[in-house]
């Protein structure tokens, strides 16, 4: 925990590798890493395994405020925690996917998972790569490194395809990817960078180059101040 402090705020689309990108380039600067995305996640999971109704937005900002939630912050080890129980894998089923922008859109969740988002960053000394939708515009616009992660539609939906090992359509794989931009634009907008935030295209570099890419520009940000 000792350092100056770099705070890498990485936002971007699904399918733009954010997350695997996050988690490698946090390793190689040994700082922590935080997915916000799993927390939009786990109140989703905390309300459906409560059976509270996502269109309720009173509760469901409720059960925001409430949560119990345990995140890990190793770019090594993934665990999420909701009221002791392990949710790492479940919230990552289809289910959740399937209804988290209406968890997303509520304001009320937005505000305290922020106020959480922000009090990490800070118990974290910090020093580390944080990434979602609205981590360089909202979260953290004063992070020392700001960055958009973009791939082309083409891109995205390739690797989709490829994470979900063929088993869909191409129809199909255009309609969820499609369908999720749509919701999730509705929160953030992360298909344009900010004023002072960098733009990564990854759509022709392989996770290594992209990396690289990454860390050129969060080398280029800290040997130059
Ligand atoms: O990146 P992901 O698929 O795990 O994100 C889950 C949902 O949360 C998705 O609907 C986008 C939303 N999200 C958000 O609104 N703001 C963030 N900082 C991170 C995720």
């Amino acid at each position: 925990r000792v350092g100056r402090p770099l705070v890498v705020a990485i936002d971007g689309p699904s399918g733009s590798g954010k997350s695997s990108v996050s988690k490698e380039v946090a390793r190689r600067l040994r700082v922590a890493y935080l997915d916000t995305g799993a927390m939009y996640r786990a109140v989703a999971w905390d309300c459906l395994e409560k059976g509270i109704d996502l269109t309720d937005g009173a509760l469901v900002e409720a059960a925001a405020r409430a949560l119990e939630l345990e995140l890990s912050t190793s770019p090594d080890h993934e665990r999420v925690l909701v009221r002791g129980t392990d949710a790492t894998d479940a919230i990552r089923d289809p289910r959740i996917s399937a209804s988290v922008s209406a968890v997303a859109t509520n304001l009320g969740v937005r505000d305290e998972l922020i106020r959480r988002q922000r009090a990490l960053i800070s118990e974290h000394g910090r020093r580390i790569v944080v990434e979602g939708r609205d981590i360089t515009t909202v979260v953290a616009p004063d992070a020392e490194v700001r960055l958009l992660l973009t791939a082309s539609e083409e891109a995205r939906l390739r690797r989709r395809g490829a994470q979900l090992g063929g088993t869909q359509s191409d129809e199909q794989l255009a309609q969820q990817v499609l369908e999720r931009d749509a919701k999730d634009s509705a929160v953030a907008s992360f298909t344009r960078a900010a004023d002072g935030v960098y733009t990564v295209d990854s759509s022709d570099l392989d996770f290594e180059q992209t990396v690289t890419a990454v860390l050129g520009v969060v080398h280029a940000v800290v040997d130059g101040r």
